[in-house]
């Protein structure tokens, strides 16, 4: 086969053969097509687009170049969620071991964050000791052992995605559903999960910055699922302020904690519950404990308490602070009308919480506590944020970012609902 071809079929609108595809992905995958060929077809799908078969055939093909994970061994059912990501958003902490308390296991594989969202991985490695990186044995004792384990996709998973996306972040190429949907949802299905909830983000925060195109997104991902055996559904959910009061690795952590202790902020418990029953429907499983009733009993906490020590780490020991704080004042009395997500983001980024290249390291106790949420009343002079840097020379360029990001007025403007749909 010739990847010209391949490239000029594309380029010209026209459909790939499922042939075309699989020889592709096989061929870049081992190096046999070339980075700036490969390159040239993501831009050519990003303009013109597949459709639903091509679609399937291209995450297929992906799921093939590695090793695809089997829980067959497992004595109850398992069950994933994946968030397409935004800002404070912690819900994998609380919701992980609060599934397992409800009687199925979680094998949940994670990233870490790349520009304004945060990662999973980055969060929990703020706690001293854990681990992200697992052989398959080990996933599987934590999993026996705490019913639910985070951790990261090893090489073998999806190589050709691991390689493709890297390809796509530094060619302009993200920002095109066929790939997002085929990158996400191989990764998925080679992770052997049963069953699958997507937490599709909408809004200035997301990936996603209307509801049309998350749904597009959603109805793609759930059809690979379904097609590929996995029961998916989708919630589309609000990302156009941030989830949550803490935004940043140990201050999202604390958050948790407090959820799992059957605190934590409102929108959080909610999204995290909501989520749950989902998971817990999907998996075949609903009608026994309730997920509120595991926040509230303990049994959440100690399956979390569980999976933390399981992978090294010590449920106890104090988080990393960052050496310096800094407030930003309301500016007026009234109610908050806006708090737009992507601006605390990019703030809780310059601060150290996130990296611009995937070799940086992160500040784990750098990022953002909200002292008030869209609609609450402030007054005048009363802090709305409370920043934390490790160098204080990061403030300048994060009260920069926040310029514009909020407002106070009279009336509360139109916010997303929390969960907007679901497909
Ligand atoms: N996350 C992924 O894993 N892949 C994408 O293409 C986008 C987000």
């Amino acid at each position: 086969m010739d990847v010209i071809e391949v490239i000029v079929a594309k380029r010209d609108s026209g459909e790939l053969s499922t042939g075309q595809i699989d020889w592709v992905i096989d061929a870049y995958t081992r190096g046999v097509v070339a980075d700036e060929q490969m390159s040239s077809l993501a831009m050519a799908i990003l303009l013109n687009g597949m459709n639903r078969r091509e679609i399937a055939d291209w995450t297929q093909a992906m799921i093939r170049s590695g090793e695809r994970m089997d829980w067959s061994a497992l004595d109850r059912p398992t069950a994933d969620k994946h968030s397409t990501g935004g800002v404070g958003d912690k819900i994998t902490l609380p919701l992980a071991p609060l599934v397992a308390a409800c009687g199925a296991y979680v094998p949940q594989l994670s990233g870490r964050g790349l520009g304004h969202t945060g990662g999973t991985l980055d969060k929990l490695e703020s706690i001293p000791g854990w681990r992200a990186s697992l052989s398959n044995d080990e996933m599987l004792a934590v999993l026996r052992e705490a019913g639910a384990v985070v951790c990261a996709a090893g090489s073998g998973l999806a190589p050709a995605d691991k390689k493709l996306y890297a390809l796509r972040d530094v060619t302009g190429t993200v920002e095109s559903i066929p790939l997002i949907a085929s990158s996400i949802m191989s990764k998925k299905i080679a992770e052997g999960t049963g069953s699958l909830v997507l937490d599709v983000k909408v809004g200035s925060g997301a990936f996603m910055k209307t509801v049309e195109r998350a749904r597009e997104l959603a109805e793609t991902m759930v059809a690979l699922g379904t097609d590929a055996g996995v029961r998916t559904v989708a919630l589309l959910t609000a990302m156009d302020r941030p989830l949550g009061r803490a935004v940043g690795n140990a201050l999202e952590v604390e958050e948790s904690v407090e959820v799992l202790a059957g605190g934590g902020p409102s929108d959080v418990v909610e999204l995290t519950v909501r989520l749950a029953r989902e998971m817990l429907e999907a998996a075949g499983i609903a009608g026994g404990k309730d997920p509120a009733e595991a926040l509230k009993d303990g049994s959440a906490m100690d399956a979390w308490r569980r999976m933390i020590a399981a992978q090294g780490g010590d449920p106890d020991a104090p988080l990393p602070r960052a050496a310096e704080t800094t407030t930003v004042a309301a500016p007026a009395s009234g109610v908050l009308t806006r708090l737009d997500a992507y601006a605390v983001g990019l703030a809780a980024w310059r601060l150290g919480a996130g990296r611009a290249r995937k070799e940086d390291p992160v500040s784990f106790g750098a990022g953002i506590v909200l002292h008030a949420k869209p609609g609450d009343e402030v007054r005048a002079g009363e802090p709305l944020m409370t920043l934390h840097a490790d160098e204080p020379e990061r403030f300048g360029r994060a009260l920069a970012a926040l310029e514009g990001g909020y407002e106070v007025g009279a009336a509360g403007q139109d916010l997303l609902p929390l969960v907007i749909d679901r497909i």
